[in-house]
């Protein structure tokens, strides 16, 4: 088969606020599609950017008194950093305030404007002169007109679902500065849609689902109304050509930034912008592939506004608009004072990142259906399934081979080359669903392999055989540990950094879809890193306490207070001890002995140690640790027993995943001296 060269993009997250759990539904999704092409070979594209434009972010920076420019760096840093300790790789992650936008939004509006597609009318529109701007709708407050309820926004009414213009509220107030505003005329430009209206009407039902194109054409059997695209001084944004005060809507901009951040990733790779997003003649001709992944809440703006622009200007529209619903935790609307309004950070603050993307890939079907974050549930399925059925596999086989058998692999016998077979055979069904993005049937799938090799395993009984006939556990090892392969190689666009592990235990320095079809004989595995950890439901609660925010608060911590708080923490904290900790803060630590099985200097670093212990049942654990300074001679380590925390979340560090912390005695400030004694208790014992 042809490679395909194939554009994808996420909906660009708005650059006021922190990225949460809901953001992730779609980022995840998105990363495990885009993985998956990648590893079939196609040539894909994943684009996103912060979308920085608009009111919020103008008031926002206000408030804390710096600019918009400081605040959208500040944001861009701070989202990145979160989508990459999701795992999440963009292959280019921009902003909708840059050059290549600008230019893209001026050429596609002028084109709209040659067609007469933009017109001008007068409006009224709420004025703060306190503010000294217009308020947009989510600006202002009043009673709503139709039933009288007090302290609605400025478009709709919470209460009776009433729509209608702010100038209408009963007595306004600006949610800014809480003055009246006043009702002052202002021209605005609008793009016109109803010249489309046969085109639009064709193109949306072959783009999109069914309920999304059905709910969408119901607005056909009407004239289109124009969208509004122009907004008033001061607004942060791109001024419009030949309209000064004039500036672009934010969601004018906001998806023209798709094609900036590919041109910008072009122009950063030597490529051509006209192959990726094609225009002119070429837009409709069907080399390159286009797809958007977005949540229903911002359906109207890409499959209308937006085919209505690119077609406007002659410009390639997407194949398809992929979209998702929304998430809801516990079955409920994610809730600030329930604390289930979770920050990204937060989350990675007390679980792992894969424990999300394997429960959100077992609950996305693909369809518009909102998504059900149970956290029981959730504990449950990660412990059961990922850790107890699927890398299960690799960790009782490979510990074994590596202990008993010298960590070498030997042949398959007719049962282990059946077993792989079934694992094989599964291969096109598993990419099929990757493809229609039914992630939820490629988890189904996985763990009918995984219970098959575990099936498998337990009915060779390696742990007996091994005391007879090394070279039949030996086979039996070799079947079960080729099945776990194919399964990571199947796995690994939903959990690239465990299959990353995972490869490195088979000596391999690259997978693709095709890996799954060889099979490993005879060669030497490399060592077992630990690859998912169960997840406790104290880690859960720990996170919901700390997303809780109390009535009174406000939700929005602001960096300014978030800042002054560490601040005063850190001065509390100054004397010589930490803040006195709770009983249940500290019985939330599992505490091991393990044996130092090696320990050794970590290149280019003068403080690191690389440990890796032996922790009974809980297997190895590579653990670095800051204490070089008072081990000049790490090798004389070896074999000694330390305490550790066992239950630390991993924590991934420019040379490694360290998997928990050592404790170490001594003087104050010179970072060690004496292992912790412990009593000959055994590896991997828990200490009271
Ligand atoms: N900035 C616009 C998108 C511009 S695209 C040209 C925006 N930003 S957003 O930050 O509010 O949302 C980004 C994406 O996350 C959207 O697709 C949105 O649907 C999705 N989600 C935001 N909250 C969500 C949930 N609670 N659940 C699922 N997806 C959600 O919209
Ligand atoms: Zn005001």
């Amino acid at each position: 088969m042809s490679k395909r060269r194939i554009v994808v993009t996420s909906a660009l997250p708005y650059a006021n606020g922190d990225i949460h759990l809901g953001h992730l539904v779609e980022y995840v999704q998105t990363d495990f599609w885009v993985r998956f092409q990648k590893l079939r070979g196609n040539a894909c594209v994943y684009i996103c950017a912060d979308d920085t434009h608009g009111t919020p972010i103008m008031i926002r920076s206000r408030k804390e008194g710096i600019s918009p420019e400081e605040l959208i760096a500040r944001s861009h840093a701070e989202h990145l950093r979160d989508f990459t300790d999701f795992q999440i790789s963009f292959d280019n992650y921009y902003s909708t305030n840059s050059p290549e936008n600008r230019a893209l939004s001026e050429r596609i509006f002028a084109a709209a404007e040659r067609q007469g597609f933009i017109t001008s009318r007068t409006s009224p529109q709420l004025y703060c002169e306190h503010c000294k701007m217009y308020l947009p709708d989510r600006f202002v407050k009043g009673a709503c007109p139709k039933c009288g309820a007090e302290g609605q926004y400025g478009d709709s009414c919470d209460l009776c679902g009433a729509t209608y213009g702010a100038e209408e509220l009963g007595h306004p107030a600006c949610t800014t500065c809480g003055g009246t505003p006043v009702v002052r005329d202002s021209e605005h430009l609008y793009f016109e849609l109803e010249p489309q209206h046969d085109y639009l009407e064709k193109w949306i039902p072959g783009h999109t689902t069914s309920d999304v194109s059905n709910k969408l054409l119901e607005w056909f059997k009407e004239p289109l109304r124009g969208w509004c695209i122009s907004r008033d001084a001061p607004y942060f944004g791109f001024e419009i050509p030949g309209h000064p005060g004039k500036f672009f809507y934010v969601w004018v901009d906001a998806p023209i930034g798709y094609i900036a951040s590919l041109q910008n990733w072009c122009e950063r790779n030597g490529k051509n912008l006209a192959d990726y997003w094609p225009s002119g003649a070429d837009a409709e001709a069907g080399g390159t592939e286009l797809y958007h992944f977005i949540g229903k809440d911002i359906i109207r703006f890409h499959c209308l506004f937006w085919p209505g622009m690119l077609h406007a200007a002659g410009l390639k529209t997407p194949d398809k608009v992929f979209v998702h619903g929304f998430l809801t935790v516990n079955g409920e609307k994610m809730s600030k004072s329930k604390g289930t309004f979770v920050n990204a950070r937060t989350y990675l603050d007390h679980l792992p990142p894969e424990a999300l993307r394997y429960y959100y890939a077992a609950k996305l079907g693909g369809t518009t259906d909102d998504m059900d974050l149970n956290l029981q549930d959730f504990v449950q399925r990660v412990n059961s399934d990922l850790v107890g059925k699927i890398t299960n596999i690799a960790s009782r086989g490979a510990q074994m081979l590596q202990k008993k058998l010298d960590g070498r692999l030997g042949s398959l016998d007719d049962e282990g080359r059946a077993l792989l077979e079934r694992c094989r055979a599964a291969g096109e069904t598993i990419a099929g669903f990757y493809e229609a993005r039914r992630f939820n049937q490629v988890v189904v799938e996985i763990c009918r392999l995984a219970d098959a090799a575990n099936e498998y395993f337990d009915r060779r009984e390696p742990w007996k055989s091994v005391k007879t006939d090394a070279e039949a556990t030996r086979t039996t090892l070799t079947a079960a540990l080729n099945a776990f392969r194919v399964i990571a190689i199947y796995l690994s666009p939903i959990l690239p950094a465990y299959a990353d592990k995972a490869r490195a235990l088979f000596g391999e320095s690259a997978w693709t879809w095709e890996s799954a079809g060889t099979a490993l004989e005879n060669s030497s595995l490399g060592s077992y890193e630990y690859l998912a950890s169960r997840i406790d439901s104290k880690q859960v609660d720990a996170m919901i306490a700390a997303a809780t925010v109390k009535p009174g608060e406000s939700g929005e911590v602001s960096h300014e207070s978030r800042a002054s708080k560490n601040k005063a923490k850190a001065e509390r904290a100054a004397p010589a001890l930490k803040n006195e900790i709770a009983f249940p803060d500290f019985d939330r630590l599992d505490l091991r002995v393990g044996v130092v099985e090696s320990c050794e200097i970590v290149p280019k670093s003068s403080k690191l140690l690389k440990f890796v212990l032996d922790a009974g049942p809980l297997g190895k654990r590579t653990i670095f640790s800051g204490i070089r300074p008072a081990y000049p001679d790490p090798a004389a380590l070896v074999g000694k027993e330390v305490v550790f925390v066992a239950n630390l979340a991993p924590r991934k560090m420019s040379v490694g995943v360290s998997e928990g912390m050592i404790l170490f005695a001594g003087e104050p400030g010179v970072g060690g001296g004496a292992l912790v004694p412990t009593s000959a208790a055994g590896a991997g014992a828990p200490v009271t």
